[in-house]
């Protein structure tokens, strides 16, 4: 089964096996079926954060749960999400329905089942802050749970899914809980100057789309996985350190006393937005991204993103930490 359109990289990769079901059930059948036959399995979701090689064995998993619907109660409403969802669709929908909650999250790509993996966040929320419950699937004996938002250990683009849970779980579903109570946030970077006073949720969505498009290239025309490093996580001392040499350097101090590094502007500061060596390059309007011109491979892209991530070592002494996950 060939996978090159299914990751918005655009890598060229082929699986031994695909499917897509449709229902709970059958997805926990597929899995049985695995174990018994000692199969590998990898899950995809929109294939927006993931790196994949040519060739993957055994069997891969789309959850095609496509079904959301909500759950209203005078003081909120809860929506319950199918794994399958577009993320993006599911913003608009509720958005344009007046729910509040997630409308900064607009035009991030992928499908709801994968959002609490990297816990997607942007302009200044993230998915942590509305997520209710997690349903999710053990792939070893099919047995479904619930977890809590505790539960999910979610840091900044972390949660228990990239470690004590990784390739261990399907997720299956969300559950988010909205309001119908008016509440922007419009802080980060120039989204107020973008709406009017009193924006609708719409309104705010619609905001976010447009900073996104001038920004970040549109995977259907360029292959990219978003932002391909994490802005990373600085102390104290570093930080002054870096501020002293380089007093415009952009930073965020954490709740926890470290200090977040705008990785984008590293790269940028190295010389290296628009660069390009081969199939691959750094986007030239956000250096944190890479995209693929086509006619790559994931081992090319690996080594491309090692010498943009070796430049900023050299020149600042901060190492750069991937965050699309490689698959397989
Ligand atoms: N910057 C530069 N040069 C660049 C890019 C950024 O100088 O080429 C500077 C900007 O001027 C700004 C700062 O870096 O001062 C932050 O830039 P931006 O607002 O574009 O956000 P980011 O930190 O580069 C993060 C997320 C994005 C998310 C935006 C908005 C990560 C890894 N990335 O990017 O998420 O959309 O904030 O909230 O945290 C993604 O994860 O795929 C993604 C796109």
């Amino acid at each position: 089964h060939d996978l090159s359109r299914a990751n918005t990289l655009g890598l060229p990769c082929v699986a031994e096996a695909f499917a897509a079901p449709h229902r709970t059930p059958a997805l926990q059948a597929l899995l049985l079926q695995a174990t018994q036959q000692d199969s590998p399995v990898t899950v995809l979701g929109g294939g927006s954060n993931l790196i994949l090689p040519e060739r993957l064995s055994g069997l891969v998993l789309q959850p095609a749960l496509g079904d959301w619907w909500l759950e209203e109660t005078p003081n909120q409403v809860l929506v319950h999400a199918g794994a399958g969802v577009n993320w993006h669709t599911l913003v608009m929908a509720l958005a344009a329905d007046g729910l509040w909650g997630i409308e900064n999250l607009a035009l991030i790509p992928g499908h709801c089942g994968a959002a609490p993996i990297q816990n997607i966040g942007a302009y200044g929320v993230e998915l942590c802050d509305v997520l209710e419950a997690v349903h999710l699937i053990h792939m070893d004996d099919a047995r479904e749970q619930v977890l809590t938002p505790e539960e999910c250990a979610f840091g900044y683009r972390d949660s228990i899914f990239k470690h004590e849970l990784a390739g261990r779980v399907v997720i299956t579903r969300l559950v988010l809980r909205l309001s119908r109570t008016p509440h922007p946030r419009l802080e980060y970077g120039d989204l107020a100057s973008r709406v009017g006073d009193a924006p609708t949720a719409l309104q705010v969505a619609e905001a976010v789309c447009r900073v996104r498009r001038e920004k970040l290239p549109d995977p259907a025309l360029l292959g990219n996985a978003g932002s391909f490093f994490k802005n990373p996580l600085v102390s104290r001392e570093t930080a002054d350190r870096l501020l002293t040499a380089y007093p415009e350097l952009p930073h965020f101090t954490q709740p926890d006393g470290r200090i977040k590094l705008a990785a984008g502007w590293l790269i940028e500061r190295c010389g290296l937005k628009g660069w390009r060596q081969g199939h691959f390059g750094v986007h030239d309007r956000q250096a944190l991204v890479l995209v693929h011109f086509g006619g790559g491979s994931a081992a090319e892209l690996l080594d491309f993103a090692a010498a943009v991530a070796g430049q900023v070592a050299e020149r600042f002494g901060v190492e750069l930490e991937r965050e699309p996950r490689l698959a397989g």
